[in-house]
């Protein structure tokens, strides 16, 4: 049946309803693709992927900053193709553990074109930073600084000459978002208070093979006004002329059709560079941004297939996967919404649950869907950044694939978790 139901810009670029009303993913049918691959799957369009980074990097060559470098969060989707996809197109990537710096360097990451991050960074993963040529680490805390100082001393980077280094600091800014994504306050877990900032730069100036290149400030995610980073950047500007600046990420998306749209990144970029410019006067060599839901979430959907519809106060439609492929929901209250996949015009009020023991397990909290009944596919767009970094085998469920689709192609870039891997790491 044709349909006039056009799909609103939480789906991937390039997504659309086919003649017979089918949701398509980068040329790829979605009800096709549950078939092929099963569900939950995380199905994701490749070139909406590259778009975005392209966007990115040509605001901030269009304000005319050269010097500018967009620098993928690699927590919001931690995965090989999604990385490898980033640095073919010219990003950095920000790795907060060993671990994200080993999926960085995997997927062919330049180590010059690393940030390291973290609160509580181990010595080993220094030591891994070192070792690697990571091109800045951002310190966190004045035990790093001495931790970081002893193992230059000690021939840290092999030769390599010196760390350089950047200071975090909280700038006492908060943005409009949720308390457990809010970063910039005084009394953060991140970072140097702005009373300690110049303690922490005189300790990395003093401290062996470290170079002290600027600061960093990230103020907090799903942000969707562009006046906090701007307050940021005068509190930043007023710590001193520095080479290099970097923002952080916190550029936030839409969820669902009807939450306003998010900045367009044109103008959060351009935001940005002209806040930089106007209040250091251009001082900056370097600037550096760090997004990451906003390259990354709305490329990517997940899809499911409804298993038990019933009538309590409530109509619970439920599906084969939930918290352990989307634990936004349940840690901070995300919402999303949802669709049977090849029956856009819901008009029946359900509730979308997932398959675990908690009763916080729901996904979609309040929905329309149309009819569903066992055996639909269930699509939840914007699920591209921090499902698949935060899934988890609760229930011994297995993780799903993330498929990525381009020009009606799909192909499997990570595979669907067995029960052999729910086991593979037992000792006896
Ligand atoms: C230091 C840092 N940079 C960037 C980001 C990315 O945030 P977002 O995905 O909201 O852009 C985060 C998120 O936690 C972060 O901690």
């Amino acid at each position: 049946m044709a349909t006039e139901t056009s799909l609103s810009d939480v789906f991937p670029l390039g997504s659309r309803l086919d003649e017979r009303g089918r949701l398509e993913i980068g040329g790829c049918d979605t009800i096709e693709l549950a078939k092929e691959f099963g569900t939950p799957a995380y199905v994701v369009a490749e070139d909406d992927l590259r778009a975005r980074a392209r966007a990115f990097t040509a605001a901030g060559r269009n304000e005319g900053h050269e010097d500018f470098h967009v620098v993928f969060a690699s927590k919001a989707f931690p995965c090989t193709a999604v990385l490898a996809l980033f640095a073919q197109e010219g990003l950095w990537c920000d790795v907060a553990s060993g671990g994200e710096l080993h999926l960085a360097l995997n997927a062919g990451f330049a180590p010059e074109r690393l940030v390291l991050h973290g609160n509580a960074k181990s010595e080993a993963e220094l030591r891994m930073a070192l070792e690697r040529g990571v091109g800045l680490i951002v310190v966190d805390n004045f035990d790093e600084i001495e931790r970081l100082g002893r193992l230059m001393a000690a021939g840290g980077r092999a030769g390599a000459g010196e760390q350089e280094v950047l200071v975090r600091v909280t700038p006492d800014v908060r943005g409009e978002t949720h308390e457990k994504i809010s970063t910039g306050q005084a009394d953060s877990k991140f970072g140097f208070s702005v009373a300690q900032a110049g303690e922490a730069f005189a300790r990395v100036q003093s401290a062996d093979g470290l170079s002290l290149q600027g600061v960093h400030a990230h103020i907090g995610s799903q942000l969707l006004g562009l006046d906090p980073f701007r307050v940021e950047i005068a509190e930043l500007a007023k710590l001193g002329g520095f080479p290099v600046w970097d923002l952080g990420g916190g550029l936030g998306v839409r969820y669902t059709a009807d939450q306003p749209p998010a900045p367009a990144i044109e103008d959060y970029v351009g935001a940005l560079v002209q806040a930089a410019h106007a209040h250091a006067g251009g001082a900056q060599r370097r600037l550096l941004i760090e997004p990451g839901r906003a390259l990354s979430a709305n490329a990517g959907v997940t899809l499911y297939t409804v298993q038990s519809v019933k009538q309590n106060v409530s109509r619970w439609v439920a599906v084969d996967g939930g918290m352990s492929d989307n634990l936004r929901p349940m840690l901070y209250g995300a919402v999303y919404e949802a669709h049977v996949a090849d029956r856009f015009d819901g008009t029946t009020h359900c509730r979308l649950a997932g398959k675990h023991c908690e009763s916080g397990d729901v996904i979609v909290g309040e929905t329309l869907l149309d009819d569903p009944r066992p055996g639909d596919v269930i699509v939840t767009p914007a699920t591209g950044a921090y499902g698949f970094a935060m899934a988890n085998n609760y229930n011994g469920v297995p993780r799903p694939p993330v498929i990525f689709c381009r020009d009606g192609d799909a192909r499997v870039v990570v595979r669907r978790e067995s029960f052999d891997d729910l086991t593979a790491r037992d000792v006896s």
